[in-house]
């Protein structure tokens, strides 16, 4: 068992593990050289071949200890027949949202849509090494349908009145969470061994109603995958004090904390699961020395238990590749306990 695995399952390794999120992306220069040659990103992550060499990238580079299939949460929505487009300035836009024709997406329809991500995992197990872990994801239900209903670009539509459509929000969220088990089931199937859900819209959820959107999603898709003995990572972005009810109540194998969190805060008050990331991307753009300081932070406050070195959120693209080794250099050299 790898040291990510044995943290997942609450036993100490010897040497922290380590991964990022976005580990496979825009900082580093041979990602944008495959990018300058293919414009668009959804056909990237169904090219099984680039996919795959895009996933390995940065295990190359850095002594990492997992990698993440290169994929997006978006490829969901696109699977569910809705189109989805990258605009500069903008981010994502997604066409629109039909419930009729969302009710009506085939389970068989939907897999073959995503066989090549299938296929890039199976083909970047093959060519990782064993002692590595590879990553599957999706976004949680209500991340995905802030996507598919385009709310991120009007935080105001929000409000009570969205709130009150009470028929289309549980239609939509109920057939997004048995499709997201299915893509996952599907990755792990393909060579995966661990998941993580991206929830990266949890704190735009009014707390009356995060119990319904955020908590009992991510329970179940837990629940399904813990039947399974498959670990699972949680990452319910913007949830502050509430991350203490969602770890209560959801109890996922990890929890990745954002950087929001008081790393003492977390160690004080989320219980029997591991930690992992909470370091600020930001932090990897300044100082050598305060990088460094940083690190320790984390490393020195979870010494005592399992916990995975990663970030509060992905890197930015603008990061130093450099960087990262230092990084990885001062958490494997860590022998403070
Ligand atoms: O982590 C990895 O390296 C694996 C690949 C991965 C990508 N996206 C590749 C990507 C993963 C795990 C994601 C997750 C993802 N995608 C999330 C959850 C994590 C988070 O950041 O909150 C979300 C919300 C998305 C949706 C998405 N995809 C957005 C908003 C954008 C545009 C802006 C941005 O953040 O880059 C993308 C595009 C995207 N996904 C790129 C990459 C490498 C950039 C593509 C490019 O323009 O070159």
């Amino acid at each position: 068992m790898n040291s990510l695995l044995e943290c997942l399952n609450k036993k100490l390794p010897k040497v922290t593990p380590i991964w990022f999120m976005r580990q496979a992306g825009r900082y580093l220069p041979e990602f944008r050289k495959i990018r300058s040659k293919n414009s668009n990103f959804i056909n990237l992550c169904l090219d099984v071949d680039l996919s795959s060499e895009i996933t390995i990238q940065p295990i190359k580079r850095f002594d990492l200890d997992a990698a993440i299939i290169f994929s997006d949460i978006l490829l969901v929505p696109y699977a569910m027949n809705q189109e989805v487009k990258f605009k500069e300035d903008i981010g994502p836009v997604l066409s629109d949202f039909s419930l009729k024709k969302f009710n009506l997406i085939k389970t068989s329809d939907f897999k073959e849509k995503l066989s090549p991500v299938y296929k890039s995992l199976t083909k970047t197990r093959k060519n990782l090494n064993s002692e590595k872990s590879l990553i599957a994801f999706s976004g949680a239900p209500w991340t995905l349908l802030v996507y598919m209903l385009n709310l991120k670009s009007s935080e105001n539509r929000l409000n009570e009145t969205f709130f009150s459509k009470k028929k289309l929000l549980n239609q939509t969220i109920n057939k997004l969470t048995e499709f997201i088990c299915l893509h996952l089931d599907n990755q792990i199937n393909a060579g995966a061994d661990i998941i993580q859900i991206f929830d990266s819209w949890a704190g735009l959820i009014p707390y009356e109603s995060l119990d319904e959107y955020c908590i009992k999603p991510n329970m179940k898709i837990v629940n399904y995958f813990k039947k399974k003995g498959v670990p699972v990572i949680c990452f319910p972005k913007g949830l502050k004090n509430n991350y203490k009810k969602f770890n209560d109540v959801v109890s996922p194998d990890g929890l990745n904390i954002d950087y929001e969190i008081d790393p003492i805060w977390a160690r004080e008050n989320l219980f029997n699961t591991c930690l992992q990331g909470g370091m600020h991307p930001e932090i990897l753009l300044g100082d050598e020395k305060v990088i460094i300081n940083e690190v320790e932070k984390y490393m020195k406050t979870f010494k005592e238990q399992p916990y995975i070195f990663n970030l509060g959120h992905g890197i930015l693209p603008q990061t130093n590749p450099e960087v990262l080794q230092n990084i990885i250099k001062k958490v494997k050299s860590f022998n403070d306990r």
